[in-house]
């Protein structure tokens, strides 16, 4: 064998070494690609852990959002529990009352089509969809008047509907709430 000959097989080899390091590679980048695309879909498509699901058409019959229970209400850890609901076109309550400087839990849904619920001035912005629980935690710390519009086009009357957010001290409300039931400043 001669020295050309050798030459050429040393290059023949590394040619094929080298194709077959790239064709390994390229398997690689597909295959997470595969698994990209197939655990986003499958997120997308899937409903999630923790959905929490109502009977639009029974929300004033029975269960957690029937209107003696709608409002805000002081938990025994202090923190404040709101629900509300969202129909065409207003909120229940109108008004939500809740105090200052207080860990708070909105639940709401919606009794018809999408609403959003939007509180000025702060990121909470949740969307109200009919047979699901919208869950959004929340906390104020100054005391004051915001504006709730809803944020979702939900028909002819969309733009009339708003609603309120009042945070009032915190001892305040602590008094208000030795009344039992759910307070809400609508009517104030
Ligand atoms: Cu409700 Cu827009």
């Amino acid at each position: 064998m001669s020295a050309q000959d050798t030459g050429h097989q040393g290059a023949e080899i590394a040619r094929r070494t080298e194709r077959r390091w790239a064709t390994l590679s390229v398997i690689i980048i597909v295959a997470m690609a595969v698994i990209a695309a197939i655990a986003g879909i499958h997120r997308a498509t899937m409903p999630q852990a923790r959905v929490e699901t109502t009977d639009p058409s029974r929300l004033h019959l029975s269960g957690e959002f029937v209107e003696s229970n709608l409002g805000s209400v002081l938990e025994s850890n202090g923190a404040v529990t709101v629900r509300a609901i969202g129909q065409q076109y207003s909120f229940t309550p109108a008004c939500l009352l809740v105090p200052a400087e207080t860990p708070i839990t909105l639940r709401a849904t919606s009794a018809d089509v999408v609403h959003g619920i939007l509180i000025q001035g702060t990121n909470i912005n949740t969307m109200l969809v009919p047979g699901y629980v919208s869950e959004q935690l929340m906390r104020f710390e100054r005391t004051g008047d915001y504006l709730m519009p809803c944020q979702e086009f939900c028909s002819f009357g969309h733009e009339g509907m708003w609603g309120k957010v009042r945070v009032i001290d915190k001892a305040k409300f602590a008094e208000l709430a030795k009344s039992s039931g759910r307070l809400s400043c609508v009517g104030q």
